[in-house]
């Protein structure tokens, strides 16, 4: 590939997975030594400049990573074209990134979980209205796709 790689991780609100997403690929890439650029953003614009959901905050934190000065974002045009790679959280996510596509999309467009061969097809489910024990659940997720990622980058298989 040359362009580098970059990879735009896509939830709803951009609070509570898609920063996880991006902190777990961030860290996987480092320790990789993998040069890549990333960032997170929302299908919806309702928490556009906001903090990642104070639950995603502790759940990185968990993990030695402070995404406190993260910030709400909304999918836009440009980023079609800026990013080598743009990845769903969930299917509605998917399809709403689809929808937007503009005519001169380069980005590879996939759901986050088919990186993970055993999880082929699934959704990271939003975990909003749920306790701490589901976005654990959205960190085990979101760094098993990272991890797979990361090798497939390096690998330069894609
Ligand atoms: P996310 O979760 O898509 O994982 O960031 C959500 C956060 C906020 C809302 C929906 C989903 N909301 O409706 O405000």
């Amino acid at each position: 590939m040359s362009q580098k790689p970059s990879v735009l991780f896509v939830c709803l609100g951009n609070i509570c997975r898609s920063p996880l997403a991006e902190a777990a690929f961030r860290a996987r890439a480092e320790e990789a030594g993998l040069d890549v650029e990333t960032d997170s953003v929302g299908t919806a614009g309702y928490h556009i400049g906001e903090p990642p959901d104070l639950r995603s905050i502790a759940e990185a934190a968990n993990h030695g990573i402070d995404i406190s000065g993260y910030r709400g974002r909304q999918l836009s045009a440009d980023d079609y074209t800026r990013f080598t790679h743009i990845l769903a959280l969930d299917h509605s996510n998917l399809a709403d990134i689809r929808e937007r596509a503009p005519a001169n999309s380069t980005a590879k467009i996939a759901l986050l979980l088919d990186q993970v061969p055993t999880r082929k097809g699934s959704a990271v489910d939003d975990p909003y209205h749920d306790g701490a024990d589901m976005f654990a659940l959205t960190w085990k997720l979101v760094d098993e796709a990272a991890k797979a990622l990361v090798a497939e980058l390096r690998d330069g298989s894609d």
